[in-house]
Order: structure tokens, then sequence, then C-alpha cells
């Protein structure tokens, strides 16, 4: 059906229409681009796009409260369409001291090898800490996680005394992440919004941050068997997937974005993954993508870099990038019908986080 191509904009110099095939987004999506060219605004046109014409739902990974406002269109947007978007369910999570639904994880039902990741616990460094903590997964004590460490360090254990001492070294049980009683992302995302937001970025702690997005990917990738697609789009993507990332907890987000990336396309966990340079992300993630979206981009090196890693686009074309201003992308690969450069439209929905302005004084 030709109305289902995604309209992302024009055709640069031209009036006619430069769309996306969404058919097409079965497959990794690489987006990049220098601070300031308009990526995160891309996105959101892209989103759009999907929403309007596509059952897919999206998990939006946004450090930066970018699309906090998906679901709110602008005035002036065409009546049809913004009825339609707003009849979307998108479900904005946040952590609790902000406006939206929570943003939570729930700790007794993550992996064990997360929950070891969170508590900063190696194998065989903290070997005797490590044992005596499998042992308490097996038995599945983790209901009331409180009660469990005050109980552990009464325990004649070295091991779970161990436990008890680095869960309050760490402050833990004092992160805001934590559900409670309240449904983690992971069951809300089961639910198959058309939309969910995963605010990241309001946690207190980088690591909460980080907690919350393992235990989103780790359930995603424990369900693949259900084949049921989902598109996983993370904005910043060098938060999560940079090779330079050190400490126990974000190498496990890697690893497991690396997996996805590797393996997950087949069972229908696809990625939109944007950044600002292709060396802030795994080679081990960008090598899987197939489509491709690059904003201005001016450094020899970011575009050799691109060359070598996407060999199907010509060298002259990525060359353009260096030329563009905000909004201009070159869109390439199999979701693009023109492999083209590209002049993203206006957005339908408001941004969560436009730049900020110099205050000039009148
Ligand atoms: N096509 C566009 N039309 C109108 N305004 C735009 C467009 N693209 C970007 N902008 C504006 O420019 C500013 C920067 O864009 P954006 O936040 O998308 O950049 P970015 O590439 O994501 O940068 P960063 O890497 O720093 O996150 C924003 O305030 C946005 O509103
Ligand atoms: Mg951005």
């Amino acid at each position: 059906m030709a109305d289902a191509l995604l309209h992302v904009g024009e055709l640069d110099g031209t009036d006619q229409r430069a769309t996306l095939r969404p058919e097409r987004f079965n497959r990794h999506t690489f987006w990049c681009g220098q601070s300031g060219s308009g990526k995160t605004y891309a996105l959101g046109v892209v989103l759009e796009e999907l929403l309007l014409r596509t059952e897919l739902p999206l998990v939006i990974i946004d450090p930066n409260a970018d699309f906090v406002r998906l679901g709110e269109t602008r005035d002036g947007v065409d009546a049809n369409v913004a009825a339609e978007l707003s009849s979307r369910d998108i479900r904005v999570l946040r952590p609790s001291h902000l406006r939206g639904d929570p943003l939570h994880a729930r700790f007794a039902t993550m992996l064990p090898q997360s929950k070891a990741a969170v508590l900063r616990l190696d194998p065989i460094i903290d070997r005797i800490e490590y044992n005596a903590f499998l042992h308490l997964s097996e038995t599945g004590a983790t209901a009331d996680t409180r009660a469990l460490v005050a109980e552990l360090s009464d325990s004649i254990d070295p091991g779970q005394r161990g436990i008890a001492q680095r869960t309050e070294n760490l402050g833990v049980l004092d992160w805001q992440v934590w559900s409670g009683g309240n449904p983690p992302a992971s069951e809300i995302i089961e639910q198959r919004p058309d939309a969910t937001v995963l605010d990241i970025g309001g946690f207190a702690h980088a690591e909460e941050s980080l907690t919350l997005v393992l235990s989103v990917l780790d359930d995603l990738w424990s369900r693949r068997e259900e084949r049921r697609p989902v598109l996983l789009v993370i904005d910043e993507a060098h938060n999560v997937c940079s090779p330079d990332l050190t400490g126990t907890l974000a190498v496990a987000v890697r690893e497991r974005i690396i997996q996805i990336a590797a393996e997950g396309r087949k069972y229908g966990l696809w990625m939109l993954l944007s950044t600002q340079r292709p060396s802030k992300v795994h080679p081990g993630v960008i090598s899987q993508c197939d489509n491709l979206g690059v904003m201005k981009m001016t450094s020899p090196t970011d575009l050799d870099e691109l060359a070598s890693v996407f060999g199907f686009v010509p060298r002259e074309q990525l060359a353009l990038a260096s030329q563009f201003t905000q909004g201009q992308a070159l869109l390439v690969g199999g979701f693009s019908s023109e492999n083209g450069v590209v002049r993203m439209r206006q957005r339908f929905t408001h941004e969560g986080g436009a730049d900020v302005r110099v205050p000039i004084r009148t």
C-alpha cells in the first residue's frame, strides 16, 4: 500500500516527498550526526510516522526527556493527523518525583546475573559473596529485600554478611528505581502500548538508569521466542553501548545490546540507535545495522569510519554530510525509498527538551 510509506520530509532542493519504508524497520538502524545537527528532532519525525502508519510497538530509551511529549500534537497540525496521533496508546514512564507514570524495575524478577551486576559482584574476584548470592537466588528468597538484607547482616555465613554490607555500602535499597508495589516498566511494555517512553535521565544515580535499561532489555530478550516485534529506540546510544564503558552494570547492558544487535533481528527485536560519532557505539552493534541516517558531520575521521562500516554507501555521498545544515539527513539502506539527501519535515508533536537559547538583551 503506497500510503503506508513514512513521509519524513522532502528530497533536498525539491518539493518531492522523501519516504522511508516501514517494513524495513525489521533491521537495525544507525542514526548519527554531530551535536545540534537535528538527530533527536529527526528521530521524533520518524517515530511520529511509525505511530501513524504501523502497529509496531516502540520502546524509547530517552536519556534527556526529549520524547516525553510525544503524545501531544502541536497547534496547526492537520486535524486528521492530530486525531490519529491522539488515539495512540503512548505511555510516558518517569522517575516518581516527575509527572507521568512511574518508571520502575523489580529486583526480584531480574535475571541472577543482572542482579549480581547491580551489586557489582564479580564471580571470580568476589567468589565467596557471589557463591552465597547464587544460593540465595536459588531459594528465591528475594521478596522483601529490606528484611532479607537485615537477616543477611546477622548471618553466620561471611558471604551472606558480605552481601548485606555491599548492599548497604552501595545504597542500593534507597534507589528510587525499585518498584515497591508498582508494576515495573517491563510489565507495561509487555502490554504492548503503541509507544513506551522511558525517561531514564531523571534518576539521582547513573546506576539506576542502567538498572532500568538492563531490566527492560533482559525481559525483552527472555521473551524473544514469542517473536512479537518491537522497535527499541535508543537516543544517545553511547550511554549504553559505547566501547569505552566500564563497570559491571554498564558492561552488562552493553553486552545485552550487542547480543540483541547480533541475534535479535530474527525474533523481531529491532533497534534504532542514535549517537554523535560512530566510534561511540560498539563495533559489535554498529556493524549489524543495515539502515543509516547521517546528519551534519564535519569530522573526516568520523566520515571515514562510517564509510568503512557501511561499505554500501559511496564515499562521495557520505562526504555531503560535512556541508549539511540542521535538519538535513542522508538516508540510505533498505529503509530509504530514495537513498538520498532529505530535508526533514517539521514535527507534529512537541519536543520535550528543545535547545536552550542565549538570552539576548532588549
Ligand atoms: N528540522 C528541524 N526543524 C526545526 N528545528 C530543528 C530541526 N532539527 C533540529 N531542530 C532544533 O535544533 C535543536 C537541536 O536539535 P536536536 O536536539 O535534534 O540535535 P541533536 O543532533 O539531537 O543534538 P545532540 O547530539 O546534542 O543531542 C533543537 O532545539 C531542535 O528544536
Ligand atoms: Mg539529541
